[in-house]
């Protein structure tokens, strides 16, 4: 009897442990990966962490008030999870009771460097596909795109006011489709650029969120994704075939004139090459959609021609 009731206290106690040991969800993890400091940078070697944002202000104050305004400001500071985040500058910039003592420049870090410096903490989620990404992969790093030591977006501590002048300031030719007839809303900031691209990475080409072309635009448009009675190959295939999805100058972000468009692929048959048919110069320009409306796959029993 004795013995028994010892195991269930064994027992629930490993339970209990185990229940510890899983961390909370949501939660950013500090100090899991935290980094070999020395072999980042060799003047770390012999340095201890001070522990003492004060003392840093001594020197530092001028940054100080503009820092605590930012997230990391205001969790290491004020309400700091670990012994990481509750060495506040120096969970970012390293143990530095050497530099206070000798302060230079020796210690400063790289693009790349601070990559693996915030990715202590911001591993997984978002960044579970960064080290293959190409943003890394071309040497641009979490400090090309975010400023820490300064809000100066709404949100996610970007480097510019907001996304379309972030990523515009590295991909002009993109942000310049943006301002075409034809576009998606990203200047009315109904639509990011996030909201189809990982800038951390993803899965498969482009850095797309939902790993291919179709996946992404179906994730806001729905009803192309059907099923469709009577599906139209194109638009099953690749959304990109026919949309460019940055801006064109054609209506529907089409990358031609709608009749120029089909007759790329249906050059024969019946009436394709009639006048009747295929004119562009209608008043909306519609040409084939005029009849054929249903160009993305059609529901009706009688909708094989795609024109209900
Ligand atoms: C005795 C004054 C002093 C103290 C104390 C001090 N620093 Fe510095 N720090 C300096 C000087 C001087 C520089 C070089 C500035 C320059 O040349 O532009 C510097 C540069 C820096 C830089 C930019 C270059 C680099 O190495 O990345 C950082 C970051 C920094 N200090 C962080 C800290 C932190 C964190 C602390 C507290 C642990 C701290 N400093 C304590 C004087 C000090
Ligand atoms: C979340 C990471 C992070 C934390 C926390 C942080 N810094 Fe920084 N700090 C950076 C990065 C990254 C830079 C490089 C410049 C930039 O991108 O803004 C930087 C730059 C600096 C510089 C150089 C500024 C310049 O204009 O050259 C100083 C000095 C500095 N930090 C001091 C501090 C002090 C003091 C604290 C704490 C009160 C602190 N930092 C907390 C990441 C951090
Ligand atoms: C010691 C852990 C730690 C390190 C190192 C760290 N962060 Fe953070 N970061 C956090 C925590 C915790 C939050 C969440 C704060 C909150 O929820 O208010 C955060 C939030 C953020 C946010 C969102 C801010 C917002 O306003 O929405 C960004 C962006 C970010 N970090 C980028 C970085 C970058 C870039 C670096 C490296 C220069 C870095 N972090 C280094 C722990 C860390
Ligand atoms: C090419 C630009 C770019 C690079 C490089 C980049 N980010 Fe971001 N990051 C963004 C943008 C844009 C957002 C806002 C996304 C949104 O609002 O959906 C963001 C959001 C975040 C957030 C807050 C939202 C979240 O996902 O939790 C964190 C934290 C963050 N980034 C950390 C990092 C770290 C760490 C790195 C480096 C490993 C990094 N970022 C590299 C552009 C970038
Ligand atoms: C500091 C410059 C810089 C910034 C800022 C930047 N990028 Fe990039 N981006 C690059 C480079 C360099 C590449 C590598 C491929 C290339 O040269 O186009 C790249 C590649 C890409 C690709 C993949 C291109 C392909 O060929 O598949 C996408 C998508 C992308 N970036 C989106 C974004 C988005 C979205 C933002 C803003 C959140 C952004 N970038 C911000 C420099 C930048
Ligand atoms: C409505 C969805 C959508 C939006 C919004 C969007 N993109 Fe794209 N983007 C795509 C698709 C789809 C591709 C093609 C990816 C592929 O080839 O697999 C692409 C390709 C790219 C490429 C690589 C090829 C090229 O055309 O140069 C870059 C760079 C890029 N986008 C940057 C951006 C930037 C910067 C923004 C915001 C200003 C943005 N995108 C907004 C869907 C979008
Ligand atoms: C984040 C949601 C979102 C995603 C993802 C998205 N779109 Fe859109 N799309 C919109 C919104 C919002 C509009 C504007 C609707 C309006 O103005 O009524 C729009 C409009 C369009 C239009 C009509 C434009 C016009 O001038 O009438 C086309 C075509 C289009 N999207 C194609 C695509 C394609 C192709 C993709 C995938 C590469 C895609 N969209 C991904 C939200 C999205
Ligand atoms: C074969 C060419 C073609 C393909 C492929 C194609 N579209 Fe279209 N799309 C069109 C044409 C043509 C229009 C204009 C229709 C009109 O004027 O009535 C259009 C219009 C749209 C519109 C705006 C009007 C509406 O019907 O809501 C959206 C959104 C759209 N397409 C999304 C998509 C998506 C998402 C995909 C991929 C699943 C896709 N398209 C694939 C030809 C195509
Ligand atoms: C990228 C090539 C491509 C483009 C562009 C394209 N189509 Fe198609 N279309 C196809 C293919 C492939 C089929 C299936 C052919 C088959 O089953 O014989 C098809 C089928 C059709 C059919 C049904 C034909 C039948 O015999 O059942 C119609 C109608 C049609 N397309 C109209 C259009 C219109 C209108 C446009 C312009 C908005 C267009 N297509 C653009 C490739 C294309
Ligand atoms: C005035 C309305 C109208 C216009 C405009 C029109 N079509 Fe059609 N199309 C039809 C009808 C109706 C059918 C079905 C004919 C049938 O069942 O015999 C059809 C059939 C087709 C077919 C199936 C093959 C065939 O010949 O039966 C294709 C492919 C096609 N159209 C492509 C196009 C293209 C490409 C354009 C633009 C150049 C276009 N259509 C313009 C009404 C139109």
């Amino acid at each position: 009897m004795k013995r028994k009731s010892g195991y269930i206290i064994v027992l629930s106690l490993l339970f209990i442990s185990m229940l510890l040991s899983i961390p909370s969800r949501g939660q950013e993890k500090s100090d899991k990966g935290e980094l070999d400091w020395a072999k980042l940078n060799a003047g770390f070697k012999g340095a201890t962490f001070v522990r003492n944002t004060k003392s840093c202000l001594e020197c530092h104050d001028d940054v100080h008030g503009k820092y605590m305004e930012t997230a990391h400001g205001r969790a290491f500071g004020l309400n700091p999870k670990g012994s990481l985040e509750a060495a506040n500058c120096e969970a970012c910039h390293g143990p530095r009771s050497k530099h206070a003592e000798e302060p230079d420049q020796s210690l400063k870090f790289s693009v790349e460097q601070y990559s693996a410096v915030c990715m202590q903490c911001h591993q997984g989620g978002e960044r579970m596909h960064w080290k293959t990404s190409l943003h890394k992969t071309a040497e641009v790093g979490c400090v090309s795109c975010h400023t820490v030591m300064e809000k100066k977006s709404q949100s996610a501590l970007l480097a510019k006011t907001n996304q379309l002048e972030l990523c515009s300031s590295c991909h002009k030719d993109v942000a310049a489709k943006m301002s075409r007839n034809s576009r998606h809303p990203v200047k009315e900031g109904k639509v990011d650029c996030s909201s189809c691209h990982n800038p951390h990475g993803a899965p498969g080409s482009g850095m797309l969120v939902k790993g291919n072309v179709n996946e992404t635009c179906y994730s806001c448009h729905q009803e192309k994704r059907g099923p469709f009675l009577w599906e139209h190959a194109p638009a099953r295939e690749n959304c990109m075939t026919c949309h460019d999805p940055h801006g064109t100058n054609n209506k529907s972000l089409l990358v031609t004139q709608s009749a120029t468009l089909c007759i790329s692929c249906h050059q024969y048959g019946g009436h394709v090459n009639e006048y009747r048919y295929n004119r562009v110069s209608t008043p909306n320009g519609n040409g084939c959609v005029n009849c054929h409306i249903s160009v993305h796959g059609s529901n009706h029993p009688s909708g094989t021609k795609l024109t209900r």
